[in-house]
């Protein structure tokens, strides 16, 4: 069954054809670069240019998989949740689409495609199993139960990991989204010149805070500029770095002995980060547990996730109509 996925829920226009868990083609434009010069996505501008790039791209998907559209059989698209004006695009292009082609349309969920970037890398995965799901704009601990059946362990009180990453990155001084560059300047053995708060939730323990993070390097900054003093940026970004991958690694491992499940999974775009990746590594090998994380081209926004997902989606009959509408949020759980 080969699946025309189409991805525009924030600043990557992407197209890819799927078939199962193969990618036959994948093509991403990102916007990065535009939305770099105001230090973070402008919904209006993100809007404007998937409008402009998505027929191109989806074309460029369909003759990169060697395929006509009347060899299509379904469209998928991410309808939630994500930037309401910047998702409409990507819906809208899809209806029109599967409605020209008299084919089915596939509602899909980001996160959960975020997770079956996972089913592309990974063959041999498959559910149940546990995923700290970490992007720009969401953090989870999620009980994947079955491949569209999902229950939330975790989530953030306040901001996404990512978003802690990105906002503090700023602060030193990065471009956005500054946590691709942390993660890339942050100097491990310095880690500890910095010692950062480490917040804490009352509830359930599952749960992050992020924010008063991001305050405590914003104030320390500021603090530094007041006092004349000058920050040394690689060890404040490992601080950082270091810090958040504590809060994960430990409520993702005791989600994992909570449930009994030995088989944890990463996703989303800041399971690209490289201490994050190491340090689960050498958690799960001490606790005999199977870990697995997408390659560094899965991590991100792409839409060959979504045509994996879609897959799944077919599967459980969770098809859309011409009515399909977008939605800025929506529970990875919902029904
Ligand atoms: O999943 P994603 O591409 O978009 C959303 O759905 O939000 O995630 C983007 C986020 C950004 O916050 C970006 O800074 C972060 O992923 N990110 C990283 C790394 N690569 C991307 N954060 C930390 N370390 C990285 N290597
Ligand atoms: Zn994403």
């Amino acid at each position: 069954m080969n699946i025309l996925s189409i991805e525009t829920s924030c600043d990557e226009t992407a197209a890819a054809v799927v078939a199962g868990r193969e990618v036959l083609s994948s093509i991403v434009a990102t916007q990065i670069q535009e939305h770099k010069i105001y230090g973070g996505v402008v919904p209006e501008i993100a809007s404007r240019r998937h409008i402009e790039s998505i027929s191109q791209v989806t074309a460029r998907a369909l003759s990169a998989a060697n395929l006509k559209k009347e060899e299509i059989d379904a469209i998928a698209v991410t309808f939630a949740p994500g930037l309401i004006g910047a998702l409409l695009v990507g819906v809208n292009f899809a209806k029109g689409l599967a409605g020209s082609l008299n084919i089915p349309l596939i509602p899909v969920h980001h996160l959960r495609s975020h997770i079956a970037a996972n089913y592309i890398a990974h063959k041999q995965l498959q559910p149940p199993f546990i995923c700290l799901l970490v992007s720009g704009g969401h953090t989870h601990i999620v009980e994947v139960l079955d491949y569209t059946r999902f229950n939330i362990l975790g989530r953030t009180r306040d901001d996404a990991a990512g978003e802690c990453f990105d906002k503090s990155a700023r602060a030193m001084g990065m471009s956005y989204p500054g946590g691709v560059e942390l993660d890339k300047i942050a100097d491990k053995t310095q880690a500890n010149k910095y010692i950062l708060p480490r917040p804490t939730v009352s509830g359930n323990e599952l749960d992050f805070s992020f924010s008063g993070l991001k305050t405590a390097v914003i104030n320390l900054i500021h603090n530094a500029s007041q006092k004349g003093e000058s920050i040394d940026v690689p060890a404040l970004a490992g601080a950082l770095r270091s810090r958040v991958c504590d809060m994960l690694i430990e409520n993702t491992l005791k989600a994992c002995s909570q449930t009994g499940q030995k088989t944890l999974v990463l996703a989303g775009g800041v399971s690209a980060n490289s201490e994050l990746r190491e340090r689960m590594t050498s958690e799960c090998e001490k606790r005999g547990m199977d870990l697995y994380f997408p390659p560094l081209n899965l991590c991100g926004d792409n839409a060959a996730m979504v045509g994996a997902q879609a897959f799944y989606e077919y599967k459980t009959g969770n098809l859309a109509g011409a009515d399909l509408n977008a939605t800025a949020t929506l529970p990875i759980d919902y029904r």
